[in-house]
């Protein structure tokens, strides 16, 4: 039996371009049907599972050497997802945050996702992280460097824990989509104990009823954490 409840989730959504292609669509339709799909599992997490965060991977910081033309997609996606979403936020209580250098972006939507962090901060049914411009390695520098600067020499693991952009929890479990078996430099410090989960799903068919289900498989699993 697992020794501790699923607080944090954290998902690598892999797979649209693969499901565009397969539906004969191009790669954008695939990334339009995968913002859904992050809709679907928040609002349903907020409801009906006992989670307080979602972390979400939506673009890392190599995510930059796509083509021009999908980057600047994604951008305007994120924008538009931020913008129609607001009253569902307010209408589930979640409560959105972004994680990553957001200031690489545009005015515009660095503007977009202050004002959505602003106007959800106080729900509290679920925590929706976005990871944008983000990568593991880049965080855990950053918040060496910033104790640094502090005048700080020695660290232990908790500084740098509380110095992380992520210092509310650990993840409990890490589900990958689309049948790739990697981290690719995604909260690479909170993931120390992680139950991981790779489903060959393609991000645009994960649904509500496969999430549940992977929800069950971790709850048959034994942390020990190390110990016995
Ligand atoms: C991987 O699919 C997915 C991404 C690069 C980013 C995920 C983005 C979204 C789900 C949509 C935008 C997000 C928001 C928050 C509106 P891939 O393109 O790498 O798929 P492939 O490996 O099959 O090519």
């Amino acid at each position: 039996m697992t020794t501790t409840p699923l607080r944090h989730l954290a998902i690598i959504m892999d797979g649209n371009g693969r499901w565009a292609k397969q539906q004969g669509l191009g790669r954008t339709k695939g990334h339009e049907k995968g913002a859904e799909v992050i809709r679907q599992i928040t609002t349903h997490c907020a409801n009906h599972c006992d989670i307080q965060s979602i972390t979400f991977y939506a673009f890392s910081t190599e995510n930059w050497k796509r083509p021009k033309a999908e980057v600047a997609f994604l951008m305007k996606l994120l924008e538009r997802y931020l913008r129609s979403e607001l009253p569902r936020y307010q209408e589930h209580g979640i409560r959105f945050q972004a994680i990553g250098d957001l200031s690489s972006f545009s005015t515009a939507l660095q503007e977009q996702i202050a004002k959505t962090q602003e106007a959800t901060q106080h729900n509290t049914a679920l925590t929706q992280v976005i990871a944008l411009n983000y990568g593991g390695r880049q965080e855990i520098t950053s918040a060496v460097n910033q104790l640094i600067a502090q005048g700080r020499s020695t660290l232990t693991p908790e500084d740098i824990s509380h110095a992380l952009q992520t210092p509310y929890s650990d993840i409990d479990l890490l589900i990958r989509t689309s049948g790739e078996e990697r981290i690719s430099n995604f909260l690479l410090w909170q993931l120390s104990y992680a139950e991981f989960y790779f489903s060959p799903t393609l991000w645009p068919d994960f649904t509500p009823k496969e999430l549940e289900e992977i929800i069950n498989n971790f709850k048959q699993r034994n942390r020990r954490f190390g110990g016995l």
